[in-house]
């Protein structure tokens, strides 16, 4: 049976924030299995603190950019191992290591996990690139805020939360946040590949077990919803 393609790409911190992680991995792996009943998945894993510590101890130790991100890439594989193990048979037995080699694994009867593939970017950016690979039409980026903002509204109360947003606002947003030198909501580089590929980008809590799902099955969401055509 023919599926519509979905990518999913969710953030380290919403796998591992180290907090009865395995209970939420487990319902994750539930959630996906039945949503891959009418959707053809393929699910992008973040490193999380675990990538965190590699990344930034490889750096005392003067590591190169090159040599931490390789290390960060090697924690997002374990928690891609981590979430394959929960999904048992229905994902697929290898890690692939490119989107390529994601997009050749990825079938309408199973669940391809991964992490990240080569240095130089984030996992948010690999989804994009398995999308492109694929022709599928959406990203969804399950994390640890349940929208876009204008502004951080732990510290900016007055943040605007948006609901619907162009790829030029995305871009224009992270462009900012760059600037003042904060993390992204979404790595520039995955968004330059949406805005050329016309992929949508979904923005959602994901820990909110019941807003991913309705993400991944283009239903109605309460996060933000990133317009690329
Ligand atoms: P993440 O995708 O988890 O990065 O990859 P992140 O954006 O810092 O994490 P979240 O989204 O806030 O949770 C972890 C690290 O692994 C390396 C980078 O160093 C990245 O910061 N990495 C990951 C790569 O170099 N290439 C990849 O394809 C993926």
């Amino acid at each position: 049976m023919k599926k519509e393609k979905v990518v999913v790409s969710i953030g380290g911190s919403i796998l591992i924030p180290g907090n009865d992680d395995s209970k939420y991995i487990a319902k994750l792996a539930r959630m996906l299995k039945e949503a891959s009943e009418t959707m053809q998945i393929v699910v992008v894993c973040g490193g999380g603190k675990i990538a965190r510590y590699y990344t930034e101890t490889c750096g005392e130790l003067g590591g190169t950019t090159c040599q931490c991100d390789l290390l960060g890439i090697g924690a997002t594989r374990l928690n891609a191992q981590l979430l394959a193990t929960s999904l048992g048979d229905v994902s697929s037995i290898d890690i692939p290591m490119t989107a390529e080699a994601a997009a050749e694994l990825s079938a309408p009867d199973n669940i391809v996990v991964m992490g990240g593939t080569e240095p130089g970017h984030t996992t948010d950016a690999v989804a994009t690139m398995v999308a492109r690979e694929l022709h599928a039409k959406r990203v969804v980026n399950a994390t640890s805020v349940n929208a876009v903002y204008s502004d951080d509204p732990k510290k900016v109360p007055s943040a605007k939360r948006f609901s619907k947003l162009t790829i030029g606002e995305l871009g224009d947003l992270v462009y900012k946040e760059h600037g003042a030198g904060k993390s992204s909501v979404f790595d520039p580089l995955g968004i330059k590949i949406a805005k050329e590929e016309k992929i949508d980008i979904l923005i959602v809590d994901g820990r909110d077990l019941s807003e991913l799902r309705n993400a991944i099955l283009g239903k109605k969401i309460n996060g933000t919803y990133i317009n690329s055509h």
